[in-house]
This record gives C-alpha cells, sequence and structure tokens, in this order.
C-alpha cells in the first residue's frame, strides 16, 4: 500500500507549534490560481502580509522581501531561529543583480538553469532587510519556473522572500494542505498551484568564489546535470571548507544535520538490511523502500511503502515528503527507510532522508 490520503492531516503537539503570530489569528484564505486569486495574493503582498505559494520544488511563504515588517513574521510564524537566511525569489536574473554583485559564473549558470530549481549565493549589495540575510554578507537568490510563482512575482513587481511554508525543521509542503496543516491559523492565504513537480527544495550553489563553486544543499538539479550543460563543476565536498559568515548566519542550509524531519523517528539502512527487519518487525513500525519491492517482500508485513514503483529518483523525490507526512500522521512508533547512495541522481533524497533521520541534540 503505498496510495497517499489526500485527507491526512497532520496532528501537532502543542510544543512544535510556532507562537502565534503578534496581531492575533488568521483565518487562511484558498486562492485558487486564477485572474483573481493572483490579484488577491498580491494585494496581500502589498499589505505586508504572508501568502503561501507553490514553486516547482515546495510550497514557499512568500513575503515582500523589501518590508522588514513582513520578513520578521516569516520567522515569527514558522518559529525560525534568526540565524537562518532566507533565499529570495526574483523574477528573472536582471532583478537579482540590483540585489546581489553579479559575476560570470552566475551569469552563465542562470542563463541555463533559471528559472529553475537552482539557488545562487552571492555577495550582497546591502539594500535588502539585514533579517532577509540574517544579517550575513551574502544573499540566497533563485527564480522559480512555476508560472502561479512568476505571476505573483510579475504582478507585484517587489522580489519575494520565501523560506518553505512548514513550521521550522518539519518536512517542507508540497501542497497546499500540506501548509494549511502546518501553518493554516497563522498565514493569511495560500494560492494553491496543485502538487509541486520536484518535491524537494532547490539545489544551492554558493558563487561567492567562482574559481571554487560549492553546492551548499543538493537538489533536483545535480552537479551532473550542472557540468553536462555548462562544463562547471560544482563541488559537493567542498561547502564546509566556505568560511562562515562573520555573523553567525549559516552559510549553508538546514546545516543542522536534523532538518526536514516527520515526529515519528526515522531508522535509515541498507537495502540488505531490510529483509530481517522485516520479519521481526511490529505493527507499530512502517518501511519505506526506494522502489516497489517484489510481492515475496509485500506480503512480508502490513506496512511497506515506496518512493518510486521502479526506482525513478524524480518520482522518488516528488514523492518523499508526501509520503512521509501520510506515514507520521499514522499510527506509526518508527519508520525504517532504506537508504539511497549518496551521490549522483539520488544525492539529494540521500540528503534529506539523512537530515529527517538524525537525532535532535
Ligand atoms: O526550493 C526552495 O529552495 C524552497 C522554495 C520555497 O523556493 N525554499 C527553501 O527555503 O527551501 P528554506 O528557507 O526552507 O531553505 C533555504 C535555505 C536555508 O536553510 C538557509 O540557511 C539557506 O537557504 N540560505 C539562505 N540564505 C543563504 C545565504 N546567504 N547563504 C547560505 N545559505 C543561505
Ligand atoms: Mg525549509
Amino acid at each position: 500500500m503505498n496510495g497517499l490520503d489526500n485527507s491526512a492531516k497532520i496532528a501537532f503537539s502543542a510544543t512544535n507549534q510556532p507562537a502565534p503570530p503578534r496581531g492575533g489569528s488568521f483565518v487562511c484564505q484558498i486562492l485558487a490560481p486564477d485572474a483573481q486569486g493572483l490579484a488577491e495574493a498580491a494585494r496581500l503582498l502589498n499589505r505586508g502580509q504572508l501568502v503561501a505559494i507553490p514553486t516547482e520544488t515546495v510550497y514557499g511563504l512568500a513575503a515582500n522581501a523589501f518590508d522588514q515588517q513582513a520578513v520578521r513574521q516569516i520567522f515569527v510564524v514558522k518559529n525560525r531561529p534568526w540565524i537562518d537566511p532566507l533565499i529570495v525569489h526574483v523574477a528573472n536574473a536582471a532583478e537579482a543583480t540590483r540585489l546581489a554583485v553579479w559575476n560570470d559564473l552566475a551569469q552563465r549558470l542562470t542563463e541555463v538553469f533559471w528559472p529553475g530549481p537552482l539557488t545562487i549565493v552571492l555577495p550582497h549589495r546591502g539594500n535588502l532587510p539585514a533579517e532577509v540575510t540574517a544579517h550575513g554578507p551574502s544573499v540566497a537568490l533563485r527564480c522559480p519556473s512555476h508560472e502561479v510563482a512568476q505571476a505573483v512575482l510579475q504582478r507585484t513587481g517587489f522580489p519575494l522572500a520565501a523560506p518553505s511554508a512548514n513550521p521550522f525543521g518539519y518536512l517542507s509542503p508540497t501542497t497546499a494542505e500540506h501548509v494549511l496543516a502546518g501553518l493554516g491559523g497563522r498565514i493569511a492565504a495560500v494560492l494553491d498551484g496543485g502538487p509541486c513537480a520536484c518535491g524537494v527544495e532547490s539545489a544551492i550553489v554558493d558563487l561567492r568564489d567562482p574559481a571554487r563553486p560549492g553546492l551548499l544543499r543538493p537538489g533536483p538539479l545535480t552537479p551532473e546535470t550542472i557540468r553536462q550543460q555548462t562544463g562547471v563543476w560544482v563541488d559537493a565536498d567542498q561547502a564546509p571548507a566556505h568560511a562562515p559568515n562573520p555573523s553567525g548566519a549559516q552559510v549553508a542550509p538546514g546545516n543542522l544535520s536534523r532538518h526536514y524531519s516527520p515526529h515519528t523517528p526515522i531508522q535509515l539502512v541498507c537495502a540488505g538490511e531490510i529483509s530481517p527487519l522485516l520479519q521481526t518487525a511490529d505493527s507499530h513500525t512502517a518501511f519505506l523502500f526506494l522502489q516497489r519491492p517484489p510481492e515475496g517482500i509485500v506480503s512480508l508485513h502490513p506496512s511497506i511503502f515506496w518512493l518510486s514503483a521502479n526506482g525513478n529518483w524524480q518520482e522518488a523525490e516528488h514523492q518523499l515528503y508526501a509520503l512521509l507526512r501520510h506515514i507520521d500522521s499514522s499510527r506509526f512508533q518508527k519508520i525504517v527507510v532504506e537508504s539511497p547512495p549518496p551521490e549522483g541522481p539520488a544525492r539529494a533524497l540521500h540528503d534529506r532522508l539523512q537530515r529527517a533521520a538524525a537525532k535532535a541534540s
């Protein structure tokens, strides 16, 4: 059984809820991605409100990036630490050049991969509220390809600071229902653009030193694809070597080893270790395979799930958070997950599962 129950709602315990935003709670409007819904989203954003918007990766919690009060609300609503800087979403590269000190490598990569699931980190120009960059010297910029996100950017005319639209540390939302389950009473509206195509967050590439581009967070766009299409190798092992921002702001995102986590504990195991566990596990354990296992395995336990029918990594990424949320909202006490390979096309999947499995420190 791997079907998703769309009506599944996650019950958060009181301790997992962010503090209510100042100014009281909201009845969150669900906006259709039509002319009327887009106009309402733009009106709310113009007034300094927060609106969750779909992107091709995950839903983002958007605010006018130039509005300091609105940006602060993002941190309050998400219960996000102030040291964790936000990604700024722009309509195009020209808008990005007004916020960051551009270089040739930024030009080259954005010409090929924007709009799309690539976030770049560059020195900023000092024209954004300091909270956006967590008082650090660099800014993360992304130009989303989702037509609804693009339409909002076009209508508002300002860049949008938008982290994933979930309480800090929890799984990112890939549907409007996920947004409502986590932040429904705390934000003005969510634009419902359906399920996100990618399902995991963008790749973040540090371009501050164009001679040594570094991968800060793996995503749907892999270093291998970047090399294939541009000849540029983005070093996945170099991230920790980059000097941290003097302010203490995180240079590498979700650098907290535990992040993107369900409430149910996860145990990551190699493929060969799962079968013996299946035979001994009780009904409080769920098993998550990377691809559909043979019938002989499926019949061994009542709670077996899989991310992809036949080992397609894109499908697995697309399903990851939705399926983990579904399992998390069920009765299980533990999720045993088959570990994907750490490199190549499954790099982002491996990264998110490792963080989801990390123990809270
Ligand atoms: O796909 C995505 O990137 C989604 C959608 C909504 O665009 N956004 C997203 O945002 O994943 P968020 O806040 O959940 O993760 C952004 C990460 C943060 O963990 C933060 O540490 C990092 O980006 N980040 C932001 N600014 C940075 C900077 N100047 N230098 C290094 N990392 C930065
Ligand atoms: Mg996030």
